[in-house]
């Protein structure tokens, strides 16, 4: 089994978890972890699985991904395994009915993510995951690393 783990990070933390997804893949074979503006279309190639992660910002996933996943054609995914992921704020410890409502409206990045590769001919492994960050810039919630080996395992048991 080949993975690709690929991640984008402002301050670190959805690197944390994608870090922690692609030791727990190891499991399985052979993983690389690499950011959206290192990811090379050739390494897409020969792959069985591919995570893509992405903090959440404005409700989505950030710049890179985006364009990472724009640039990908239509069918470059096709019959891959795919799983996504991202980081969030808790919105309901942050006591706003605005941004609660606004959160339940539009959502995550991980959904985001995991749509854009479907899209592709990607095949959802795992659903989506949020790992949760305590503020915008961290550090991650405690027990969320250990979320992230679970997830990983999930994935590998969808191999
Ligand atoms: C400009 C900006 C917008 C953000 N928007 C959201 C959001 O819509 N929903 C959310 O849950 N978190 C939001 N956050 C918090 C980020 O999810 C958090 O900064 C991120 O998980 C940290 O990951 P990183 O350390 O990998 O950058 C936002 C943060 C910034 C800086």
């Amino acid at each position: 089994m080949k993975a690709l783990v690929i991640f984008e990070s402002v301050y670190g933390n959805t690197e944390k978890v994608a870090r922690a997804i692609g030791a727990g893949l190891t499991a399985a074979g052979e993983v690389q972890v690499v950011s959206a503006a290192e990811a090379r279309p050739e390494q897409l190639t020969d792959l069985d699985l591919l995570v893509v992660g992405s903090p959440t910002q404005t409700f989505g996933p950030i710049a890179g991904t985006k364009e990472f996943l724009k640039t990908l054609p239509i069918h470059a995914l096709k019959g891959l395994k795919v799983a996504a992921f991202d980081t969030r704020v808790p919105v309901a410890e942050v006591n706003s009915k605005v941004l609660t409502f606004m959160a339940g409206a539009f959502g995550y990045a991980a959904e985001k993510i995991a749509k854009g590769l479907k899209a592709r001919g990607g095949v959802e492994v795992v659903a989506p995951a949020g790992f949760f960050v305590v503020d915008k810039e961290g550090p991650l919630k405690d027990g969320e690393l250990e979320h992230a080996a679970a997830w990983a395992r999930e994935i590998v048991k969808g191999l």
